[in-house]
């Protein structure tokens, strides 16, 4: 089923657009809001999205730092649900389909990859872990000195607006802070660019693809080391991907999926998008450097905690990789996903590994409890208070 089918595009009482899906019999779970397909996840939308009038609900102190566009009746020019059905983006303090969302050519964040970002997914209509990629990204945004005029509260009220107006009830959520473009013209001076915030919330994406999740990655490891701590801080998420993408390349060029980094030191890091996991006799292992703190991985470790697993962050030298029982990746953008290949070494009977298949089992089972989800907030609840 295609994402776009089924989104019919109506009209309320008051001349305010909407759209309802038609996804020809429906099952619905649990949440009234929520429609199940067979296919998910990436496949599904909200059931219904209907726009009121003033649709955000934020409380008094949260309102007091919001710009006055948010604060007012601005979203009823933009409320055609359906042209956001490819994705919706907050860019320049506009909502705006995801085709529309741009960037001025002269942004740092374009001609100098200058901006930290972060990605959230939204599974079953349930933003995952939510609180701590905000936490994560403002802390990128501190250490790099960026500054967008939008509060925790406000990029937390987008990215729910960001989801809504898509109409995703399984998608891929980023937020972005850029340098921008200097104020002065000319200007060289990081201090003298108007920093600004860009979201977006798109159709769910896989870092691997969900066959070769199935049937096991092949895991390449790249020739080019990966860019030195001391030069560019993996904990902050970035786009310096220039050493990631040379080891994606290599990777298809040799028949393989995606790829993992070592240091010049020949330790393990990490991959495009992903953290890495090496089992070794019923023991997980995650690299303690050059690897952004995935909430993945956190997950992963906190699982392996509660299912008695032992589990440590540790230097992983490459020779450790002919030796591993299983080897597999943590991303938002997937889950936990077991690899079947490392390098020319086959894994087991060329199959995802037990240990792997068991922390990727419990990891969306986590997606069932309440800790960690927090439910989109439809259009049409935040226009009813
Ligand atoms: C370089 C890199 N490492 C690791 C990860 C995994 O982090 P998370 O589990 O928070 O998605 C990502 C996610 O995009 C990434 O880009």
């Amino acid at each position: 089923m295609s994402s776009r089918s089924g989104i019919a595009s109506l009209s309320n009482e008051a001349g305010y657009s909407f759209s309802t899906s038609a996804i020809a019999a429906p099952k619905r779970d649990r949440k009234a809001d929520v429609l199940l397909s067979s296919e998910s996840p990436g496949e599904r939308r909200w059931g219904h999205h209907f726009v009121g009038k003033v649709p955000l609900s934020l409380s008094s102190s949260s309102l007091a730092s919001m710009p006055q566009w948010l604060r007012t009746g601005f979203w009823r020019s933009h409320m055609s649900s359906s042209v956001y059905s490819d994705g919706a983006a907050y860019v320049r303090g506009q909502f705006v389909p995801i085709a529309e969302a741009t960037l001025p050519v002269t942004d740092w964040g374009f001609t100098r990859s200058d901006v930290v970002y972060d990605v959230v997914h939204v599974f079953d209509g349930c933003f995952f872990r939510l609180q701590d990629h905000l936490d994560r990204f403002e802390l990128a945004m501190a250490k790099r000195r960026l500054r967008p005029p939008e509060d925790r509260t406000t990029i937390e009220a987008i990215l729910h607006r960001c989801v809504a107006l898509s109409g995703l009830s399984d998608s891929y959520v980023a937020m972005v802070a850029s340098r921008g473009k200097p104020k002065v013209t000319g200007s060289r001076r990081p201090v003298d660019c108007e920093n600004h915030l860009i979201a977006y919330a798109v159709p769910w994406v896989d870092v691997v693809p969900k066959d070769v999740q199935e049937r096991g990655a092949h895991i390449w490891i790249a020739s080019n080391p990966r860019v030195p701590d001391a030069s560019v801080d993996p904990t902050v998420k970035n786009y310096q991907w220039n050493d990631l993408t040379s080891g994606l390349l290599e990777a298809h060029d040799a028949g393989f999926d995606t790829t993992v980094l070592c240091d010049a030191e020949g330790f393990l890091t990490e991959g495009p998008g992903f953290n890495v996991f090496v089992v070794k006799d019923g023991r997980v292992v995650t690299p303690d450097r050059g690897s952004l703190h995935g909430i993945t991985r956190q997950t992963v470790l906190d699982l392996c905690a509660e299912l008695g697993i032992e589990a440590l962050v540790a230097p992983i030298h490459r020779s450790m990789l002919d030796e591993a029982d299983e080897v597999f990746l943590t991303s938002t953008a997937g889950g936990v996903i077991p690899g079947a290949r490392i390098g020319h070494r086959i894994l087991g009977n060329d199959r995802p590994g037990p240990i792997s298949l068991r922390l990727k089992q419990a990891y969306w089972s986590k997606h069932e409890e309440s800790g960690h989800r927090t439910p989109v907030r439809p259009l049409e609840a935040e226009a009813a208070e």
